[in-house]
């Protein structure tokens, strides 16, 4: 691990501090990816992920230095929008060319991010917020995705019951990150198919998340076999091909939705809503 948590990197807001761990948490995924060659599949779920949170989480800290009247806020909104700018950069250049993104940029970025931001100017605000509670319950109300206008409120997602199925354990690792930052805890994640069905007939899960290529069996028979199970749970199919291509060769009564990778944070929260929520 890159970067470990530890009390020194704590402000004190438990929402604040909840954002820092996912932060910390994909910016040592996206160092794990990277010292990984092959993994530039997962590289580019990490950065999406990663850039969605920097926003989201930039959003509601803002939100509570405003309510809780922080005099130096436009100077510490400078910062943010300078860092922002950087994750987006290293986001882009993956995507233009996915050799292109290097450790040793993501390293000094990640360590400039917590020396210089959160040990140094996001303490900075913590004695003109450490106290005002209803400042930081409403910025920490703001929800990370809106789902056709409105959002699936935070103890609703701790309802939820999520199995991953995916032979790779890096993408295992962000799906976790991704569901954990929004407050869904019940997540099993294996790399078998076959351990995948056994968990669901003991305890079906409210939703899986299967990919389509695995060694073992592949995602569409995985969904044929929950079917011939009778495993009530919606499967949502994640794969590196295009949705169109896969629609066209795989149709399953038994398959809820499709999802590409790289996967956004935003479409895989929406798709779970979908299948899940508005079922
Ligand atoms: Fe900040
Ligand atoms: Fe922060």
């Amino acid at each position: 691990m890159l970067v470990k948590w530890s009390k020194d990197l704590e402000i004190g807001v438990p929402f604040v501090d909840a954002d820092h761990k996912v932060l910390i948490n994909l910016l040592n995924q996206v160092d794990n990816c990277i010292t990984e060659q092959e993994e530039t599949t997962v590289l580019g779920s990490v950065l999406e992920a990663l850039v969605s949170y920097t926003d989201y989480h930039f959003t509601r800290e803002e939100k509570l230095l405003e309510l809780a009247g922080y005099a130096a806020i436009d100077e510490h909104k400078d910062v943010h929008q300078m860092l922002f700018h950087k994750v987006r950069a290293i986001y882009h250049s993956f995507f233009a060319d996915r050799e292109s993104v290097r450790v040793d940029d993501v390293r000094s970025f990640l360590q400039s991010w917590l020396t210089s931001h959160i040990l140094v100017e996001d303490a900075k605000y913590r004695d003109a917020c450490i106290d005002k509670a209803d400042a930081a319950t409403q910025a920490g109300m703001i929800p990370f995705i809106h789902t056709n206008g409105s959002h699936v409120p935070f103890d609703e997602w701790g309802l939820l019951r999520v199995l991953l199925v995916d032979d790779n354990p890096n993408f295992g690792k962000l799906i976790s990150t991704i569901l954990k930052a929004v407050g869904i805890t019940n997540i099993e994640v294996t790399q078998t198919p076959s351990e995948g069905l056994a968990l669901m007939s003991r305890r079906p899960a409210d939703v899986i998340l299967c990919d389509w290529v695995m060694d073992e069996m592949t995602g569409t028979e995985f969904a044929a076999k929950m079917g011939e199970m009778e495993i009530p749970s919606r499967v949502v199919m994640l794969t590196g091909y295009s949705v169109d291509t896969l629609q066209s060769k795989v149709t399953s009564a038994n398959i809820s939705a499709y999802l590409e990778k790289p996967v956004n944070a935003h479409d895989l929260l929406d798709v779970i809503t979908r299948t899940t929520f508005n079922a």
